[in-house]
């Protein structure tokens, strides 16, 4: 451990964000309202079946459209979609998050996103409350592959960005 290293929990943020990940929209729709949040805590739990976990603030705006429909959908961004990930993380009223935004719908309604690099809808088979989250366990119902592109990638609280030689440029972020 580095002497004078800053407390929790901003020094363990930080010491996260070490920690590469992709970055995804998780939606869900109850029939009548779409809701969606950027989402990098999402981890592939079982390929039989084959299951997602996603971690949710207790007080996002998603989670009870999500309740409501008991389904959820993921879509994994593309190097080239970080607007989106940017437009889904601020904390705008949930319909105006889709406005111009081009989707498509899987089988029971959930939002998937155009252009990713493929996408889940997902029935939910449990709900964890962990600490100021909840873990939200999805058996993915329906999948689709979408385009073989470079992945969006979020590292010490910044994006990578892809060069012209198609490579994967991270940002160096604070120390
Ligand atoms: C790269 C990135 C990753 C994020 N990952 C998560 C996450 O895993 N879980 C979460 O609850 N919020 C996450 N957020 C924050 C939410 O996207 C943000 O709070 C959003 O405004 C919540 O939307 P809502 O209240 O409309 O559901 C992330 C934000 C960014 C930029």
């Amino acid at each position: 451990m580095v002497a004078g290293a800053p407390s929790p929990p901003d020094g363990f943020r930080r010491l996260m964000s070490r920690w590469t990940t992709g970055v995804s929209v998780v939606t869900a729709h109850d029939g009548a309202v779409d809701a969606g949040l950027t989402v990098n805590a999402l981890l592939s739990v079982s390929l039989a079946p084959p299951a997602l976990l996603v971690s949710l603030m207790h007080d996002v705006d998603t989670l009870p459209v999500l309740e409501r429909s008991g389904r959820f959908g993921a879509s994994l961004l593309a190097a080239d979609q970080r607007s989106l990930s940017e437009r889904f993380a601020l904390p705008s009223a949930p319909a105006r998050k889709f406005e111009g935004v081009p989707i498509h719908r899987a089988p029971h309604g959930s939002a998937l996103l155009d252009g990713t690099l493929g996408g889940v809808e997902c029935r939910v088979v449990s709900r964890t409350p962990a600490f100021d989250h909840i873990l939200v366990m999805g058996e993915v119902e329906y999948q689709e592959v979408g385009r073989d592109a470079l992945p969006l990638v979020f590292y010490r609280s910044g994006y990578g960005e892809a060069d012209a030689s198609g490579r994967i440029r991270l940002p160096s972020g604070r120390p």
